[in-house]
């Protein structure tokens, strides 16, 4: 058990990605405060994962949101070793059709919303001395831009940034803090972004998606469970001196 006596919290963890990491931490030992936006996926993660999970409802975008959840979750497990900013929302357009409102949706969620739980959770390891492990969920497109993604791959791209500021400015605290980097993950997420490209791309549903599966070097799309090892490694003491890095977990996919 390599997360004994650990505690975590991780944003956006009703499903997908979140979950999966959640079900991860939880077989290694730790207990898992999930915290998400939509209380019904809440309610069935957390009776799924069992006595070892605590749900949240929590808005990353709202900092009395975040405020409450992470003190309840932190009265709850006694305090928090682990936090992985995982929640995020993904939009796809040509340039031309972008809108404001959407560029601040997107915003405010994948770059405030990792930004301000990352630093609630720091204020309380600061507090407690005694280290930490926070994760940012980056992704492929923060390494690149992507034709109909501008949006996406900018909030993608600041949180790669700010895992490097953080990781630079809170290492002397003992707390590091790295990302990870997926390429295509299939799962809920992906159905939404395969419907925008048929979309924008005039394709048959499903297609977009079959053809970045067949494009990966592995051979097939990931699963959220190719992302966990990289997960647990992060937040283990084997990890101390790895400090403010991305780590691409996608197959070989960016890279080709
Ligand atoms: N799936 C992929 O192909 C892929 C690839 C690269 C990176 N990623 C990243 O991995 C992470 C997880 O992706 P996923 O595929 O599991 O996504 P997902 O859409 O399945 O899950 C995201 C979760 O975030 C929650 N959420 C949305 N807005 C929120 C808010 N304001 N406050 C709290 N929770 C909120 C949603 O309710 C949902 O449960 C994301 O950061 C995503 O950008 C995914």
């Amino acid at each position: 058990m390599r997360l004994a006596g650990k505690t975590a919290l991780i944003t956006g963890a009703a499903r997908g990605i979140g979950l999966e990491f959640a079900r991860a931490y939880i077989a290694q030992g730790a207990k898992v405060a999930l915290a998400d936006i939509n209380a019904a996926a809440l309610e069935r993660a957390v009776a799924e994962l069992g006595p070892q999970a605590i749900g949240v409802q929590m808005d990353v975008t709202r900092q009395d949101s975040i405020d409450a959840g992470f003190a309840g979750a932190i009265a709850k497990l006694g305090k928090l070793d682990i936090l992985i900013n995982n929640a995020a929302l993904f939009s796809a357009a040509p340039i031309a059709e972008i809108t404001r409102a959407d560029y601040d949706r997107l915003f405010a969620v994948n770059v405030a919303g990792t930004l301000f739980c990352l630093q609630a959770a720091a204020k309380h390891m600061i507090e407690r001395g005694q280290g930490g492990k926070i994760i940012n969920m980056a992704s492929q497109a923060g390494r690149r831009g992507e034709s109909l993604v501008a949006v996406y791959c900018a909030t993608k791209a600041a949180v790669i940034s700010l895992t490097q500021s953080a990781g630079l400015n809170l290492i002397r605290h003992g707390i590091n803090v790295n990302a990870i980097a997926p390429g295509v993950v299939d799962g809920e997420h992906w159905d939404g972004v395969d419907a925008f490209f048929a979309k924008y791309e005039n394709k048959p549903l499903g297609q977009k998606k079959r053809e970045v599966g067949d494009a990966v070097p592995f051979g097939r799309m990931g699963t959220a469970a190719d992302l966990t090892g990289m997960a647990v490694f992060l937040a283990t003491s084997e990890a101390d001196y790895v400090v403010a890095q991305t780590f691409g977990v996608d197959g070989g996919n960016w890279l080709a």
